[in-house]
Parts: C-alpha cells; sequence; structure tokens
C-alpha cells in the first residue's frame, strides 16, 4: 500500500491535469480510495458502453456518495452507435473477433480518447496478475498512442487478497457481482461468472483466446 501512496503523492504533486480511469471493479474501488488520501479531490472518467451491469451503476453512486471525486462519464458516439447497431445488429461482437473489436472501438475507446483530451495522464487499476496479457505491466508508462501521456499504475503488483484485504479494511464499496462469482466486469453481454479454479479474466470475452482479451483501451 505504502508504495502506491507514494506513486500517486508524486504524480499529484507534479502534475495538475491528470484524470483516474474507473470501471467501478475492485481495483478502480481501491485506487480511488488511495487517490483520495493524498489528493482533495481527484478526477474520476468512467466509460459508459451502455451495456453494462445494472449493479455497476449501482456501484458508481455509491463510490460518489462517498468520495470527493470529481466524476466525468463519457458516452459513445450516438451516430456511431447507430449506424452498428443498423447494419449489424445487437450483438454482432459474438460473430467475430474483428466485430468485437469494433464495438469495443465504438464504445470504449473512441471515448477514452475524448477523456484524455488535454490531459497530462491517466492512472489506471491495471495490475500484472490480471492476464497473461498484463504481466509486465510497470508504474509509469509513456502511453505515445494519446499523445505522449504520462499512464500510471500505481497497483501494478498488488494480488486479488491485498485487494480483498483493503476493501473490507476500509469498509469500501463495492461492485455486488464480486460476490457472484465475476472477478473481472466488463459490459453484460461479453462477462459472466467463472467456476471456482478458474482464470480471473475467463469469464470476460469467454468465447475468445487469452491473447485476444484485451479490448484496446491497453495496448499489449
Ligand atoms: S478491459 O480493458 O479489459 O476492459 P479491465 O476491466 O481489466 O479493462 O480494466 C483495466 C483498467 O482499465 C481499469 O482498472 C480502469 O483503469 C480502466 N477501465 C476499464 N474499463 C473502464 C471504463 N469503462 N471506464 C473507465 N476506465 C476503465
Ligand atoms: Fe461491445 Fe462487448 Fe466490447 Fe462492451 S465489451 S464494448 S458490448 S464488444
Amino acid at each position: 500500500m505504502n508504495h502506491s501512496l507514494k506513486i500517486l503523492d508524486y504524480v499529484y504533486k507534479h502534475f495538475s491535469n491528470i484524470k483516474i480511469a474507473s470501471s467501478f471493479g475492485l481495483e478502480d474501488v481501491v485506487v480511488i480510495d488511495l487517490a483520495c488520501r493524498v489528493y482533495e479531490k481527484p478526477t474520476v472518467f468512467f466509460l459508459d458502453t451502455g451495456r453494462l451491469h445494472g449493479e455497476t451503476y449501482y456501484t458508481v453512486e455509491q463510490i460518489r456518495k462517498r468520495y470527493n471525486i470529481n466524476l466525468e462519464i463519457y458516452y459513445p458516439d450516438a451516430n456511431d452507435i447507430e449506424k452498428l447497431v443498423r447494419e449489424k445488429g445487437l450483438f454482432s461482437f459474438y460473430e467475430s473477433i474483428e466485430n468485437r473489436k469494433e464495438c469495443c472501438y465504438i464504445r470504449k475507446v473512441k471515448p477514452l480518447m475524448r477523456a484524455l483530451q488535454n490531459t497530462d495522464g491517466w492512472i489506471t487499476g491495471l495490475r500484472r496478475g490480471q492476464a497473461v496479457t498484463r504481466s509486465n505491466v510497470v508504474p509509469f508508462e509513456l502511453d505515445i498512442d494519446h499523445g505522449n501521456i504520462l499512464k500510471v499504475n500505481p497497483i501494478f503488483n498488488w494480488g486479488l487478497n491485498s485487494l480483498w484485504t483493503y476493501i473490507k479494511m476500509y469498509q469500501i464499496p463495492y461492485n455486488p457481482l464480486h460476490d457472484k462469482g465475476f472477478p473481472s466486469i466488463g459490459c453484460e453481454p461479453c462477462t459472466r461468472a467463472i467456476k471456482p479454479g478458474e482464470d480471473i479474466r475467463a469469464g470476460r470475452w469467454w468465447w475468445e483466446s487469452p491473447e485476444h482479451k484485451e479490448c484496446g483501451l491497453h495496448k499489449k
């Protein structure tokens, strides 16, 4: 915990215009709690894809009430969505990896670009233990894709147990789906509960192989 606080303290002292990216999963509620310990009113952005679980919206409000944060919610471009569903229907993402990436691009990646415009950087809840695609996550990165801004991953080396200990210790509100077999939560049609012993991201895009399981928010 101490090194994460030091990372965040350093970042908020040196960069005035930095935002936390939050999907309000268990990593992100911990990051918000940590940030609020070193900075008075952090800005948090949430990409609302339009296909999230009801429980996720509930969690957003729980966190908004508990913490002094400046919450920005970004939505996909309405024209993009209308064109997509007119041409390919509401479940095109099950048909091919290209279609899945197209939907993620419209609903997440494009709104992320807007969220990051004119910022010095962003803070994420990425962890090495989350996936094979994330085993090299480092605390500070230069994000070339978004205009050479800083990308900070303050809990890069936390394990699942540490996250839960922290959440319980400080009674942080968390997404109730975590108690129903969802360790990793994304959009409702693309996330399902996992069985005991399965990989923590096994329920995300479960029909794809592990090396494809990124939506484009984070480059491999
Ligand atoms: S994803 O790329 O597979 O969807 P994951 O759910 O593991 O990502 O989250 C990794 C990090 O990406 C989160 O800790 C958060 O910083 C950011 N993130 C993911 N989804 C969103 C979202 N909907 N809004 C804002 N940030 C998000
Ligand atoms: Fe679309 Fe699924 Fe990606 Fe959400 S996770 S943006 S519904 S393909």
